[in-house]
Order: C-alpha cells, then sequence, then structure tokens
C-alpha cells in the first residue's frame, strides 16, 4: 500500500505580514513546514509532495531533495494547489493525504488515525474535525439530519446557524488516489474570491451518494493553524509545552517550564536539572545529572555528565563531565573543555581545548589554544592570537601556572611546568619548569598615524 502525503505551502500568508514565506516561520528552532512532514512521516510511505508558490525559491531551497516540489503559480486557492500534485502522483500511488503546511502541531499518530479510518472506508476519502469553542475563522462542518458529513462551509459564506456550529475543518484529508484524481476537476471556481476550494470536494461526493468519513479529534491544541504571528506565539507556546513535559517525562527537572526553551531535537539526559529563563537551541545534547541556568543559552552544544553552567552562554562548544562554567562565562565555536576544568566569571574562550583540570577563574580571553592538564590560568590572563592579519596557535603544557594578567603573544609554547609571573607579557617561548617575568611597557618606535577616511 503506497500512501503519499501533499503538502498545500503556495499560499502568500498575507495575514502573517511578513518578507519570510509563512511556512517558513521557526516553532521551537525548525520551520513551520518541518513540523508537519516530520508528523506526516508516521503515515505516508512515499516522498512527499509540497506545492510551493509564494517564496518558492526559498522553500524550495529549504527542503532540498527531503520533498518533490511542484510550483502553484498562480495561487488560485486550496483545490487549485492539490491539482497541481496530480502529474505528479496519477497511477503512482494509492492513498493522497492532503495537508496544510500551516498547521504544525497535528502529530503523526492523528495522520495515521486518519489513514485507518480511510482504509475501512467504502467512500472516497475521510477527514479531520475537531469540536472547539473558538472557530478561529475554520470552516464550519455541516452535518445532514442523519449525522453524516454534508459540506465544509467556509465562515465568511456561513449564515448566522452555521456560524455556531462548533465542529470545525482542520484541514487534513485522506483519499482514494483513484477517486480523487477524477473528482478533483469537479470543484468548481468560488464566485465571490475566484478560487477553487478543497473542501468543495465534500459536496462532490456527497451529490455522488458516497459516504465521506470525519475523525473527530478532540484536542483543539492540536489543531492550532497559524495564519497571524499571535496564532503562531500561541502554537509555539503550546508546542514547547508538549516538548518540556516530554523531557520532564523521560527524568529531566525544571524549576519553571513555562521560562525554560527547548528546541526540537535537543538531547538531555535523566536527572539534568533546567532552571528557569534557559534556552537549549538546534544540535544539543545535553548528559546526565547536569544542572543549567538561570540564565543560560546553549546552541550546538554537548555537555557531558554532572556539570554545572550557570548564566553563561555556549555555541558550538563542548564541555566533559564534572565541568563547572559560569557564571557570565562564554563559550564559543571549537570551545572544549576535558573533565573537571573549571572556568569562572568573565571568561571566554573559542577555538581552544582546556585539558583535564584547567583552572580559569577570572577575567581572561583564550582563543586558538591548547592548555596541558592541571594548569592554572591566573586572572586577566590574554593568549594575544590575532596579529591583524591571521589567528596564531598558543600552546601551553601541563601543570604551568600562569600569573594574573598575562599577555600571551601567539604564537608561543609554554613547557610543561612552566610559571609566568604577573603582568608578564611573554613574546617568545618559555621551556619547561622555567619562570619569566616582567616587561615593562616603554617606547619602541614612532608610529605613522592611518588618516582616516571621509
Ligand atoms: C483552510 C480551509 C478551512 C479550514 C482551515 C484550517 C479551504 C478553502 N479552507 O482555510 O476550511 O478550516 O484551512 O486550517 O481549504 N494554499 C496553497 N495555495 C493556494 C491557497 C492556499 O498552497 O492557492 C495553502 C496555504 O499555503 C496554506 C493552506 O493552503 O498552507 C491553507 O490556506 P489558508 O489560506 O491558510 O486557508 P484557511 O483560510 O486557513
Ligand atoms: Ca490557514
Amino acid at each position: 500500500m503506497k500512501v503519499t502525503a501533499v503538502l498545500l505551502a503556495a499560499g502568500q500568508g498575507t495575514r502573517m505580514k511578513s518578507d519570510l514565506p509563512k511556512v517558513l516561520h521557526p516553532l521551537c528552532g525548525k520551520p513551520m513546514l518541518w513540523h508537519v512532514l516530520e508528523a506526516l512521516k508516521d503515515a505516508a510511505t512515499e516522498k512527499p509532495v509540497v506545492i510551493v508558490g509564494h517564496g518558492a525559491e526559498e522553500v524550495k531551497k529549504y527542503l532540498g531533495d527531503s520533498a518533490e516540489c511542484v510550483v502553484q503559480e498562480p495561487q488560485l486557492g486550496t483545490g487549485h494547489a492539490a491539482m497541481q500534485a496530480e502529474p505528479l502522483l496519477k497511477g503512482k500511488t494509492d492513498y493522497v493525504i492532503i495537508t496544510y503546511a500551516d498547521m504544525p502541531l497535528l502529530r503523526g499518530g492523528t495522520f495515521k488515525r486518519l489513514l485507518e479510518t480511510q482504509r475501512l472506508n467504502s467512500g472516497p476519502f475521510s477527514l479531520l474535525t475537531v469540536i472547539a469553542d473558538d472557530p478561529r475563522g475554520f470552516g464550519r462542518i455541516v452535518r445532514k439530519a442523519d449525522g453524516t458529513v454534508e459540506a465544509i462551509v467556509e465562515e465568511y459564506v456561513a449564515t448566522a446557524e452555521q456560524q455556531k456550529i462548533r465542529e470545525l475543518n482542520v484541514g487534513a484529508y485522506c483519499f482514494k488516489a483513484d477517486w480523487l484524481w477524477n473528482e478533483l476537476h469537479r470543484i468548481e471556481k468560488n464566485p465571490k474570491k475566484g478560487e477553487y476550494y478543497l473542501t468543495d470536494i465534500v459536496e462532490i461526493a456527497v451529490k455522488d451518494n458516497l459516504p465521506v468519513q470525519a475523525v473527530v479529534h478532540d484536542d483543539f491544541i492540536e489543531t492550532i493553524g497559524i495564519n497571524t504571528r499571535i496564532h503562531l506565539s500561541e502554537a509555539e507556546a503550546a508546542l514547547r509545552m508538549r516538548i518540556n513535559h516530554q523531557h520532564m517525562l523521560n527524568g529531566v527537572s525544571m524549576m519553571d517550564p513555562t521560562s525554560t526553551y527547548i528546541d526540537m531535537g535537543v538531547k538531555i539526559g535523566r536527572d539534568t536539572t533546567l532552571l528557569p529563563n534557559t534556552y537549549l537551541h538546534g544540535n544539543t545534547e545535553i548528559g546526565e545529572g547536569n544542572v543549567i541556568g538561570p540564565n543560560t543559552i546553549i546552541r550546538d552544544s554537548r555537555i557531558g555528565n554532572r556539570c554545572k553552567v550557570l548564566g553563561s552562554v555556549m555555541e558550538g562548544a563542548i564541555i566533559e563531565e564534572d565541568v563547572d562554567i559560569g557564571p557570565f562565562a562564554r563559550l564559543r565555536k571549537g570551545a572544549h573543555l576535558k573533565s573537571h576544568v573549571h572556568m569562572g566569571n568573565f571568561g571566554e574562550v573559542k577555538d581552544s581545548t582546556l585539558d583535564e583540570g584547567v583552572k580559569m577563574g577570572h577575567f581572561s580571553y583564550i582563543g586558538n589554544a591548547t592548555i596541558g592538564a592541571n594548569t592554572n590560568i591566573g586572572a586577566g590572563t590574554i593568549t594575544a592570537n590575532f596579529d591583524g592579519e591571521k589567528k596564531n596557535p598558543t600552546e601551553i603544557g601541563e601543570d604551568v601556572f600562569i600569573g594574573s594578567d598575562t599577555m600571551l603573544i601567539a604564537p608561543l609554547k609554554l613547557g610543561d611546568g612552566a610559571r609566568t609571573g604577573a603582568g608578564a607579557v611573554v613574546t617568545k617561548n618559555v621551556p619547561e619548569d622555567t619562570l619569566v617575568v616582567g616587561m615593562p611597557a616603554r617606547a619602541i618606535r614612532k608610529l605613522e598615524r592611518k588618516k582616516k577616511k571621509g
């Protein structure tokens, strides 16, 4: 049995008032579109087809070869959008699930239920509905006296009586493919809006006395559709709560889930505690027994076990076991802190490896450096790694003691057991077990001042 998902994503999203195509607006770190495609994987067996139009190039670029894209030009409504998939899919699949890219909270299980319902349906298709108090501009499900589905009436044409209907069209349909491609063309242009509405397919089936099945959903949250940025924020809050609950059920503690922001796909081990105002973004993996936050931002980083990260920012960095950093530590791309490293306040590390047990307590910048095990970096130490043209490396050995306020002028090597006195400016390599001190400032040459342009 072949099941293919067709995702309608060509609309302009006028109500978002944005230069970015609506379906690329992010929710918990992934574009709206991604969430729907991910959920559809649970029901579909084939590569999805995405109907693109507004911002087609951007959307296509994002999708790469994860989907077949078809351009709908001009965009003449959801029925017209669905027709664009016909040349690609006719005769190639048994079932077609059509849904809208602006419904990112729908779960895989819901699409599965829709498919299972349609497989047992003698009629041509099934659709998903929800009972809700707030209609949010959704189409209303009109039923006959015997309870069978008769039509979907869009809000703007609904009578006062129809407007009161609480059963709404979510915007997910599962069709027998052959029937769909034969009958889709019967949808007529809506005289008022000049568009072809996919929802009119219901009346076509009903006219032919074919039963349309409805899967009635009771979780309104899952059916939040996004037409405005207000909806976007509501959907993000709901999705965030869903993500946080899953982590808590897996053994992660959160003091305040409403102020804990975790992207989709972030991994966190058990007995890790997240304190308020913590952001975990992108491709981030966190082990067990850590305490993270408060006020911490972590992106694309890896944290081992039993670490403490207090009020700090990490980006593209790795810390191993029993590391503690912060408050106000900043780890940039390529920072790698091995086990038992301590990094105190106001430190910055990038493109550097700090071996086991390194201590770097206060006010230091370490860039393009390797630091051997158990070395102590005194307050205010700077690796002067940039000579105006390129970045130069600093290699510091094991058990080195760098005195406060040392300037390490790279490229530079300090052997194991070396020491520098406070305020040293080190310009030459230091051999093992050697103490270097001093360098008072003195005039060495006259400079030619560059004239500022303009
Ligand atoms: C649609 C449904 C409505 C349902 C609601 C639920 C129709 C006519 N109405 O209304 O019954 O309650 O969704 O979310 O289907 N699109 C295209 N090409 C087009 C027009 C739209 O690809 O020419 C895409 C959009 O990008 C969007 C989706 O189809 O992802 C739905 O379009 P939208 O304009 O948001 O429809 P609604 O007014 O929300
Ligand atoms: Ca919509």
